[in-house]
């Protein structure tokens, strides 16, 4: 398991005990082969789709846990809202992929467990407010928030937006 990006936490450390439950929520998850094939998909421009999985869950998790909310379903359910195995700028996919992802993430995710209400709604509604359908509970929002800050900080990954700081750092 690698680590989160924009996160100074480390999933190795067995003091941590935020760390240790939330490996123990998503680690039936990663072991699933279909699943480890995240890692051979690019995501917003710089990362894999399955970094992008595990950044998305832990900030969903984290935000549970301050908000005292289901933080184990929201990490399992935000760990599989992506959870779908083609190239997105392949062209039988691309035209619809916005509307039609989470509904083959959720197929994907039940060929492989049962879901709880709130897994499902964190994975079906996880694109809102860009497509209809707002999520029906507090995790299922935590989860669209999370997608976004996940996305922003994986944009700006890119070593461009390092520039700034190098240069002050020789100025
Ligand atoms: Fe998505
Ligand atoms: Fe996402």
């Amino acid at each position: 398991m690698t680590k989160v990006l924009g996160s100074k936490r480390i999933f190795s450390d067995i003091t941590d005990d935020e760390c240790m439950e939330f490996l123990n929520s998503v680690s039936s998850i990663v072991q699933i082969d279909a699943y480890q094939q995240l890692k051979n998909y690019t995501h917003h421009y710089y990362t894999t789709r399955y970094q992008h999985s595990l950044n998305v869950a832990w900030y969903s998790y984290l935000m549970c846990k301050k908000l005292h909310l289901n933080a184990v379903s929201c990490a399992r359910g935000a760990m599989m809202h992506d959870f779908y195995l083609y190239d997105t700028h392949d062209a039988k996919y691309a035209k619809k992929h916005i509307q039609t992802h989470p509904s083959i993430a959720l197929k994907n995710a039940q060929k492989y467990f049962i879901l709880d209400p709130v897994e499902v709604d964190c994975i079906i509604h996880h694109m809102w407010p860009r497509v209809k359908g707002k999520p029906r509970t507090k995790e299922g929002y935590i989860v669209t928030i999370a997608d976004k800050y996940a996305a922003s900080l994986e944009v700006c990954s890119h070593p461009f937006y390092a520039l700034p700081a190098y240069f002050k750092k020789i100025f």
